[in-house]
């Protein structure tokens, strides 16, 4: 009953024109698939190409951050207005690239995340644990502040509206991924803190990604467990090549 959301995060990667070329390729080759939802996350440089690559198609767009105001004296900062006014429809928030090099604490990224829902943009929120957690014992309670900072205060409708992607830091980028089991272990416990502070039947709508080293040959038995709903992808999306398999890994 819940949708399967595999997004791309190109992360700092790509000029616009190398968008167009790589979403053009996407989109002939993710015709007529449906039953999955295709989002790609492009720099704030590509946005509107990628919505213009993209328009018509089964592909949405995703922006990486935003700025929790609607304008202003923010210098450099993006609003979620400019945002949906380009046809952007998901927003990426809360990376651990961007609290680890950005400092963004969860109280900051619960702005950003409120700011998106405010302006029918959905918030795709990240969280994770260090390896050093994993290795403590702290998974659950390092993975349950940020879900309950990060989504504090949310109504339960706009609850339904968020995605979550757990994303264990120490398998970013590395080429480690959790096993499926391990990463449904975790998911579950994600989800029983998204029960908590809502309720069942609200949880069980929301989709939990999971990223971290995902690619063509791990996303099938990822994505085939009961509390994973789809993938939030980095090295693998890059290409349309290798991201299209991603995608039928998950149909
Ligand atoms: O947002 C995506 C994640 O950081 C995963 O990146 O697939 O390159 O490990 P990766």
């Amino acid at each position: 009953m819940r949708k399967t959301i595999i997004a791309g995060n190109w992360k700092m990667n790509k000029t616009a024109k190398e968008t167009r070329a790589t979403l053009t390729e996407l989109r002939a080759l993710a015709d007529g698939i449906e039953g999955v939802e295709i989002v790609i996350g492009t720099p704030f440089t590509s946005l509107e190409s990628a919505v213009e690559t993209v328009k018509g198609s089964n592909i949405k767009i995703a922006a990486q951050n935003l700025y929790p105001k609607d304008s202003g004296a923010f210098t450099g900062e993006i609003s979620p207005v400019m945002l949906k006014d380009l046809g952007v429809e998901y927003v990426i928030l809360g990376h651990s690239e961007r609290r680890e090099y950005f400092n963004e604490s969860n109280e900051f990224i619960n702005s950003k995340v409120k700011a998106a829902l405010a302006h029918g943009l959905t918030p795709i929120l990240c969280i994770g644990e260090k390896l050093e957690d994993r290795e403590a014992g702290r998974t659950a309670e390092v993975n349950e502040k940020q879900i309950r900072e990060g989504l504090a205060g949310l109504t339960s409708e706009e609850a339904k509206k968020t995605v979550v992607a757990y994303e264990p830091i120490w398998a970013i980028g590395t080429g480690k991924t959790a096993t499926p089991e391990m990463a449904e272990a975790t998911h579950l416990e994600i989800r029983e803190v998204l029960v908590d502070m809502f309720d069942r039947e609200i949880a069980e709508e929301m989709t939990i990604q999971y990223g971290g080293s995902m690619n063509a040959k791990n996303a099938k038995d990822l994505m085939a467990q009961k509390d994973i709903d789809g993938g939030l992808v980095g090295g693998a999306s890059l290409e349309a090549s290798s991201f299209i398999e991603v995608i039928k890994a998950g149909l």
